[in-house]
């Protein structure tokens, strides 16, 4: 049985992952510092935790002696706002600690890495939908980031042989999911429908997002392991709704009447986003099984964040 190490697994996508892997039968360590994840996304599960922060330089000896064929990175500083605000921090995380994660994968010799990218390193689209041949100009220093990792990978696999899977998320939301990530809008959404409150929306609501399940993009995870390959795939819906319409659609759901409050739009965001996903589906064994209704309501229902139905 493989040993999958999953770093951010007690994060929102990285615990679904963990719970796609030991469905296939992997075994599984999460490494996760819990600084945005959570122990009851993990705790019940039979898998090893390791507590550990990425940007601590022995955190290459620790991945080294828990020896992992497969290494799903996924821990980071995930908000586009906060790389903004605190630039030193997301340099340190996401590509200090990064590349101690890399580091680690060529001195293990993992059969492969895969890392969690982002629709941010395309920035603004000149065309829609965005293929994984279109420039990538991230606007922001989240996006700038993630694309260093996505170089470096490269290099890793020029100098060193480390074979990898970059996975570009588009918008992903779903159960055990918090506000402050890129798909966060669904879940601030759900709060407010709890809390009896108008949503807030930044900018005029026309932009468009991509939104993909997250269980759909822990399964295009799983299959990207099996690659042979070297891949840098687009994992998104190949869909775009704006965020007024999606406020239309989750307080239809949630049976409210609210007219948003609209606020001044937020630095570093990007104003249409939609992802090709036709590669994706042609290379990997995947495609999206969950459409936006059916995962709202999954989303809704299983936080008990709207009366249940
Ligand atoms: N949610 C989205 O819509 C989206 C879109 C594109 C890409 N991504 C990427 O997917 C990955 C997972 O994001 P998420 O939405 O599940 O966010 P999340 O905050 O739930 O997960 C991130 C995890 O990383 C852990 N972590 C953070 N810093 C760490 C450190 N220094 N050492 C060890 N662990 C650390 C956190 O505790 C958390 O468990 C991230 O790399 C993110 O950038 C997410």
């Amino acid at each position: 049985m493989s040993k999958v190490l999953v770093t951010g697994g007690a994060g929102f996508i990285g615990s679904h992952i963990v719970e796609g892997l030991l469905e296939e039968g992997y075994e599984v360590v999460v490494m996760d510092n819990f600084s945005s994840g959570k122990f009851e996304n993990i705790k019940d599960l039979p898998i090893q935790i390791c507590p550990f922060d990425i940007t601590d330089p022995r955190v290459i000896d620790v991945i080294v002696d828990l020896n992992p064929s497969f290494i799903i990175h996924q821990a980071a500083q995930v908000s586009v706002a906060e790389s903004v605000h605190d630039i030193l921090h997301d340099e340190n995380v996401n590509v200090k600690g990064s590349l101690h994660v890399i580091k680690a994968a060529i001195r293990a010799s993992v059969e492969k890495i895969l890392f969690a990218s982002s629709a941010a390193v395309y920035g603004n689209p000149v065309e829609l939908p965005v293929t994984t041949e279109h420039p990538t100009l991230p606007e922001s220093p989240y996006g700038l980031t993630k694309l260093t990792v996505e170089k470096y990978l490269k290099l890793a696999y020029k100098f060193y042989g480390l074979s990898y899977g970059i996975l570009r998320y588009s918008n992903v939301y779903g159960p055990r999911q918090d506000g402050k990530g890129e798909g966060g809008v669904i879940s601030i959404f759900a709060d407010r429908i709890l809390e009896n409150e108008a949503p807030i929306i930044f900018g005029s609501g026309e932009q468009t997002r991509d939104f993909i399940y997250v269980k759909d993009v822990a399964n295009a995870n799983i299959q990207a392991l099996k690659q042979q390959e070297n891949v840098c795939l687009n994992i998104s819906s190949n869909n775009r709704i704006s965020i007024n319409q999606l406020w239309g659609k989750i307080s239809d759901i949630g049976e409210v009447v609210f007219k948003p409050i609209y606020k001044k739009e937020r630095d570093g965001d990007i104003l249409h986003s939609i992802l090709c996903n036709e590669q994706t589906m042609a290379q990997l064994e995947w495609k999206p099984q969950t459409n936006l209704e059916n995962g709202l309501r999954e989303t809704l229902y299983s936080s008990k964040k709207v009366l249940q139905k």
